[in-house]
């Protein structure tokens, strides 16, 4: 962390982790939609893809109202997430059991982003960035309605079908 002698420095520096992690993930999770055998996780995956370029966007239109460079930091965070995501689908799991694990992977992934885009609103409100706080809590609704739709989809159907594939 270089550089952040006032709380825009370090809403930029966020930014800037937050905009390089959506990058990532939008290589991460076409991949992850195809490993995904069940219909329902396959579009949850599809549509988060989507929402995720939208997102870009929204990041896009804040560098744009401060005025700044459209410009990633690496976001180690994020790799590593999508590390351990590549990592479960090279286990040769049953197609059951890897839908599980992958629910439970893009759930730490939105759970880092509901923390990041948490902290960006709370700066831009301390900062006084109204039109910028908005747009983050556009986001961050999104993320909250991703965890909550893979959660309800693990609990409903995945982790049950996981079971039962581990008991035949
Ligand atoms: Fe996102």
């Amino acid at each position: 962390m270089a550089n952040k002698s006032s709380m825009n420095d370090l809403f930029l520096h966020e930014l800037r982790d937050i905009y390089h992690a959506e990058k990532q993930l939008t290589k991460a999770l076409p991949k992850m939609a195809r490993a995904a055998s069940s219909d329902e996780l396959k579009q949850a995956f599809q549509m988060h893809l989507e929402q995720t370029q939208g997102q870009i966007e929204r990041l896009e239109q804040v560098f744009d109202q401060l005025d700044a460079a459209k410009r990633g930091t690496r976001c180690e965070a994020m790799e590593g997430l999508v590390e351990e995501a590549r990592e479960i689908m090279e286990e040769g799991l049953s197609p059951e059991l890897l839908d599980a694990a992958l629910i439970a992977a893009a759930q730490k992934v939105e759970h880092y982003e509901i923390a990041s885009y948490g902290t960006l609103h709370a700066f831009a409100e301390a900062c006084g960035m109204n039109d910028v706080a908005k747009l983050l809590a556009e986001t961050l609704q999104e993320e909250k309605d991703t965890d909550a739709k893979l959660n309800d989809l693990a609990i409903s159907k995945v982790n049950k079908r996981a079971m039962e594939s581990a008991q035949s």
